[in-house]
């Protein structure tokens, strides 16, 4: 009886063996076109065929492509009865290929994070922070409307040189202060300059008020004097004092 078993169990155990089983492979080669790749299989050091490479998405020009590189350690999956026909069902990180610490930090348990080789990288963290990081160029092209909404503070900084284009209408609105400063020359031009405010501080912070554009013609071509001396004398200053008329606050250049 036990031989009968024991056949029947070497039997079966024979069988199992004749089932493929995953292995692990290392990449040798890419075919971007095609999402495939070639392998040796280890440790029998066999070349693999092109074989294709599973991923979490896939659509028609859509989904999600991560290509593996040469010399990534890849988990082949036979996908027939032979065992020589595989597809790559998982990556690994190994000794050689260590995870990104993206920044410096580590990728912990809720986080994501996708690196490039390059270092560029995109990091969701557990304290509910978005990381954003790049080696090269950021550009973001938006075919509809842009709209960023944040209830803490907002700071751009660059080294270089910053520009604001539109060809439509640029509004800057605030309900508190706007400071424009510069170290060097501030220049403001367009087809009219409208200043409306109730007050014009001056360069000495004192409140200032402009001159209309008809009393300043008067002072040049009409004013009088009283006092009118002969000879090097001095006249009193002109008759025609700034009334509440004469300034305002709001200035157009023309
Ligand atoms: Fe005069």
């Amino acid at each position: 009886m036990h031989k009968l078993i024991n056949g029947i169990k070497r039997t079966i155990d024979a069988q199992i063996q004749q089932i493929p089983q995953p292995v692990f492979g290392i990449v040798t080669d890419y075919d971007p076109s095609r999402h495939m790749i070639r392998a040796m299989v280890m440790p029998s050091n066999v070349q693999t065929g092109w074989l294709a490479v599973g991923t979490a998405m896939v659509g028609p020009e859509w989904g999600l492509v991560a290509p593996p590189a040469a010399g990534q350690q890849v988990v082949l999956t036979p996908t027939d009865g032979a065992g020589d026909n595989y597809v790559v069902s998982a990556m690994c990180y190994s000794t050689q290929n260590t995870p990104p610490q993206p920044g410096g930090n580590q990728v912990v348990p809720g986080e994501i994070a996708i690196v490039s080789k390059t270092g560029t990288f995109l990091h969701l963290r557990t304290n509910g922070d978005l990381l954003v990081s790049t080696t090269g160029n950021l550009t973001a092209t938006v075919a509809g409307n842009t709209a960023i909404t944040t209830t803490g503070n907002t700071a751009i900084s660059t080294t270089g040189t910053t520009n604001v284009t539109s060809t439509g209408n640029l509004t800057v609105d605030s309900s508190g202060n706007i400071v424009v400063s510069a170290t060097g020359t501030t220049t403001i031009s367009g087809s009219s300059i409208n200043l409306d405010s109730t007050t014009v501080i001056g360069g000495n912070g004192t409140s200032q008020q402009l001159a209309t554009r008809n009393f300043v013609y008067n002072i040049f071509a009409n004013h009088t004097h009283p006092g009118v001396q002969t000879g090097g004398g001095s006249t009193g200053i002109p008759t025609q004092q700034p009334d509440a008329t004469s300034t305002t606050s709001n200035f157009q250049a023309s």
